[in-house]
């Protein structure tokens, strides 16, 4: 494997240099610099405009324990649970214990969360025994998060912020990182050497057909991780949201699990209630029984959706609650107080990434990641709804803050060594991009989906292996192009560890393995 997608030498280079290198804008990203900001001067690239990514879109809320009846231990118990035997105690505790801080800070910075009277309100979701996930807006609490820590953010004049600047490599030697070669807005080229370099570039979920994620979730933050020698852990599981806005020809948009946490109930196309049969929470149960449930009904009643219906529910509170929600589906002529809506599962959220330690460290030097493009371990097999936006406050702020401290402690060392890098064997063959986004987007949902088997992996392995003998030969001076690249890599790691895990566990599950197998698997990542 290439170590680098593109040939350079970073001596005839533009180059620009700061103290630490933040990749990525969402909550995790944006917490990360506010942090780092306080110890050295600070550049944010992100390849989109700061604000698009996949914590903008986040609807349901965030999980923490600050109710009155709730306490840490509680949301630690709902956590290991849901994540299936392979959460990592030290990080849910981390996350879970320090997650009421880092909410007093957001609000202290003037995050404005939903209330009833004086006290924060709170709305419960699959997988947790009480009422524990604030909100903002009704469902709009990305959107209320990203405005608060943008204009953290902007107001610090430690910290630079470049869009439209994506990351094409790591600049890396022998297993440490002094920077980011960076495709820029006027697609110059540029090296930026940094001391610290912290990715926090989101999820895959465009790696599949249908997602509920931002244009920007291609994976290729874990992709540049990998190519420098990073390590990635538990690429298997994907984890996918079972209630995605259908309408054919329109893109897919999240209906936030707290509509059922609120009381929405899911309905075939003959009226009927199914969830009860699945699993004893009805539509409360785990994420990945839902959607396979959801599937499963699919099938036996020859539809391409099922229903959620919350026409029971009060106007008010429906107003209310959901008035995004409300306005979107208007906007297809759906009256959710009236009509049903029509959903099926996608592709959500990624548990598997580049492993950190509880400092937000990577196995390389000088490099540190957090939130979805990591993997603490806090989530085991399965996540808990709402831990995300949690896990991606705490991990930023860590990451920043043990980041900064690192630079703080003086170490003097060549921050700029002259690295190059040459592609042999470059293909000239002309290839459809788009083409090829497609056919991977189709491969990963019919066989690296919520349904997996031996022989499905296998046609997989194949396809992406052959797409990669041409693709990866070729070297593109082009975003999309580059995205695609990343996306073989990335796509080829889940498809491998799906193959490798002969067991079913939380999201990853085999058909031809159905059962959960502890003594083989339970320590497993
Ligand atoms: C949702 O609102 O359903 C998404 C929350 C999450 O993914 O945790």
């Amino acid at each position: 494997m290439n170590r680098f997608l593109v040939s350079f030498n970073s001596k005839d280079l533009p180059s620009g240099k700061t103290d630490i290198l933040i990749v990525g804008s969402g909550v995790a990203g944006l917490s990360s610099a506010i942090q780092a900001a306080k110890y050295g001067t600070v550049t944010i690239i992100t390849k989109n405009k700061l604000s698009e990514n996949n914590t903008q879109k986040a609807q349901g809320g965030i999980a923490v324990a600050l109710s009155k009846n709730d306490a840490p231990e509680k949301h630690i118990k709902d956590t290991l649970k849901v994540g299936c035997g392979l959460c990592d105690e030290k990080a849910v505790k981390i996350i879970v214990e320090e997650g009421p801080a880092r909410i007093r800070e957001l609000i202290k910075w003037g995050a404005e969360f939903d209330k009833q009277g004086d006290e924060l309100s709170f709305t419960r979701e699959a997988g947790h025994s009480m009422r524990r996930v604030i909100h903002a807006k009704g469902d709009a609490t990305g959107i209320e998060l990203e405005r608060t820590l943008i204009a953290k953010v902007k107001q610090n004049t430690n910290i630079k912020i470049l869009e439209y600047a994506f990351a094409i490599d790591l600049l890396h030697k022998d297993g440490t990182c002094f920077g980011t070669i960076v495709n820029m807005k006027n697609n110059e080229r540029r090296i930026i050497y940094a001391q610290k370099v912290i990715l926090a570039t989101g999820g895959i979920g465009r790696l599949y057909r249908e997602t509920t994620n931002s244009s920007v979730a291609t994976g290729c933050g874990m992709a540049l991780a990998y190519r420098a020698g990073a390590k990635l852990v538990d690429m298997e599981f994907v984890q996918f949201h079972p209630t995605t806005l259908y309408v054919a020809g329109l893109s897919r948009i999240l209906i936030s699990e707290a509509v059922r946490g609120e009381g929405g109930v899911l309905k075939n196309r003959h009226g009927e209630r199914f969830m009860f049969k699945y699993h004893k929470d009805g539509e409360l149960a785990p994420r990945d029984v839902t959607s396979r449930s959801i599937l499963k009904e699919m099938r036996k009643t020859s539809d391409t959706r099922v229903y959620l219906d919350i026409t029971h529910l009060p106007p008010s509170l429906i107003k209310n609650r959901f008035p995004n929600i409300m306005e979107v589906c208007s906007s297809f002529d759906i009256d959710i107080k009236k009509d049903l809506i029509p959903v099926r599962p996608t592709a959500h959220y990624m548990i598997g990434g580049i492993k950190i330690d509880e400092k937000g460290k990577t196995n390389i030097q000088n490099l540190y990641a957090c939130g979805e493009t990591a993997s603490s371990g806090a989530h085991g097999a399965n996540r808990l709804a709402s831990n995300s936006l949690l896990e991606g406050l705490v991990f930023g702020y860590r990451a920043g803050q043990f980041a900064g401290k690192d630079i703080d402690s003086g170490k003097k060392v060549d921050t700029t060594p002259d690295i190059s890098n040459v592609l042999d064997h470059v293909s000239t063959r002309k290839l459809d991009i788009g083409d090829l986004k497609a056919a991977l987007k189709s491969l990963m949902t019919r066989y690296v989906g919520i349904e997996r088997n031996e022989t499905g992996l296998l046609a997989a392995q194949k396809e992406i292996s052959f797409w990669s003998s041409y693709v990866m030969k070729k070297e593109f001076s082009d975003v999309r192009d580059w995205e695609l690249q990343n996306m073989l890599l990335i796509a080829g790691l889940v498809q491998k560890a799906a193959l490798i895990r002969k067991e079913s566990r939380g999201v990853h599950y085999r058909m031809d393995y159905p059962k959960q197998n502890d003594a083989k698997w339970g320590n497993n990542h």
